[in-house]
């Protein structure tokens, strides 16, 4: 196979022939098979599929939670194949930004000091950019409340501000709009398009086809397959995503 570099400055991902499996023997689940796909340093990519077709667990693969039984995992020009998700923190600081459907945040702690705990944990990005990140998300006006003082749209945007606050090449969210109606899953989608035209590669998992039509590409899963995996010439502008 005639295998191009990776560029190791941005977050280019490369998976090949990546096997995982849950569980053994009678009960074992076939999580991702065979699955092969390459993303470009600064793409906006969806991955689309049924509930149970493997599209979280291929997130994980990526962002380095979850390890692979098989196959070969290059991840902004690192390969993190074989190392086990315990010793793959200071490459997860560096490189992902995580932003999940439920947003997990902590909620004793202001939307301001959420991002600011980031910072802190990973020792990475810079607590003075507090603000403009929190600006960025259209949060200014909200950075002293509390998670639950916060609706579920802004209370993703606090998370998005979160997993930009490290300068993250890719960012990997799971369902980002999931909880969310429609007016405020189109404010969280128009930051992860905004976030990708300033070059940092994103990821983002759908079960939602509307949703996904805001991606450059647009990757179906299938019972652990990748079943098509198609560049999408005319991505929906996110502020007319309708579901
Ligand atoms: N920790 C786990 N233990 C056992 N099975 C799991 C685990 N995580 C996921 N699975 C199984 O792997 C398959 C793919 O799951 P997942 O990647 O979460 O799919 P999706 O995100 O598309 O809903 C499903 O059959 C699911 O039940
Ligand atoms: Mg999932």
């Amino acid at each position: 196979m005639n295998e191009q570099p990776i560029a190791a400055d941005r977050g280019g991902i490369r998976l090949r022939g990546v096997h995982k499996t849950y569980g053994a023997g009678e009960a074992t689940v076939h999580a991702l098979r065979d699955v092969d796909v390459d993303i470009s340093p600064g793409e906006l990519v969806a991955v689309l599929g049924a509930s149970g077709s493997g599209k979280t667990t291929m997130l994980n693969v990526i962002g380095g939670i979850e390890s692979v039984d098989s196959g070969t995992v290059v991840v902004a020009g690192q390969d993190i194949s074989g190392r086990p998700p315990a010793t793959l923190g200071e490459f997860r600081r560096v490189h992902i930004g995580f932003v999940f459907q439920f947003f997990n945040l902590i909620p004793s702690l202001t939307a301001s000091e959420n991002v600011e705990a980031i910072v802190e944990l990973t020792g990475r990005g810079n607590r003075d950019r507090i603000p403009e990140l929190l600006a960025a998300v259209g949060l200014s006006d909200r950075a002293n409340h509390f998670p639950a003082q916060l609706s579920g749209g802004q209370q993703q945007r606090v998370a998005i501000a979160r997993a930009l606050a490290t300068d993250p090449d890719l960012v990997l969210a799971d369902e980002p709009t999931g909880s969310l109606d429609v007016a405020t899953g189109r404010e969280v989608l128009a930051l992860l398009q905004r976030t990708t035209r300033a070059g940092r590669g994103v990821v983002m998992v759908s079960h939602n086809e509307a949703a996904a039509a805001i991606a450059d590409r647009i990757i179906h899963m299938r019972d652990g397959y990748v079943v098509a995996d198609d560049r999408n010439a005319t991505p929906t502008d996110a502020a007319s995503v309708r579901w």
